[in-house]
């Protein structure tokens, strides 16, 4: 028998103003985003932007609906447009903005587990490590790959 230990590793950042260029362009995409979510429901309104390998940023927002399950998270929102928009192509970093009534918490926004394994796969098939970025008012998180978010992904491909 062995006693095993995870360890996670992500930076956090204090303010926009302490991350790289191109994540802090991606956050902003993603508070971008948020404007559009369709939250009548949870009135929690959520932003996601994916930064592509050859440079194109995808946006979604949360979209909801009177029957409820046919909503769609922000993140799997953006992931799916850009599957769609740009097949083959690895997604390198995805950016996540949430909060109720188009305001932030301060704490970063997580991203819901249905989530996490959609982000598991297109990383799996881009073949290089996806990095996602958590936004809060109070700080902000950025974990390098899906890994760190999801340990022991399924994966049966
Ligand atoms: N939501 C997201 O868009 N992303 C998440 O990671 C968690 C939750 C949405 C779904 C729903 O429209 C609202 O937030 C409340 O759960």
């Amino acid at each position: 028998m062995k006693d095993r230990k995870l360890e996670i590793h992500y930076t956090e950042y204090a303010s926009l103003d302490e991350m790289d260029p191109q994540d802090r362009n991606l956050v902003e995409a993603a508070f971008r985003a948020q404007r559009t979510s369709y939250a009548p429901y949870s009135h929690f309104n959520v932003g996601a932007a994916v930064l592509m390998e050859n440079g194109a940023i995808v946006t979604g927002s949360n979209q909801e609906n009177a029957a409820s399950p046919s909503g769609l998270c922000a993140e799997r929102t953006a992931m799916f447009a850009a599957g769609a928009q740009y097949p083959g192509i690895p997604m390198v970093a995805i950016a996540i903005v949430g909060g109720p009534d188009f305001g932030i918490c301060d704490s970063p926004a997580t991203p819901c587990g249905a989530c996490r394994q959609v982000m598991a796969e297109y990383q799996k098939i881009g073949k290089r490590p996806m990095a996602v970025i958590m936004t809060g008012g109070g700080a902000i998180w950025k974990f390098d790959r899906v890994d760190d978010v999801l340990p022991f992904i399924f994966d049966s491909i």
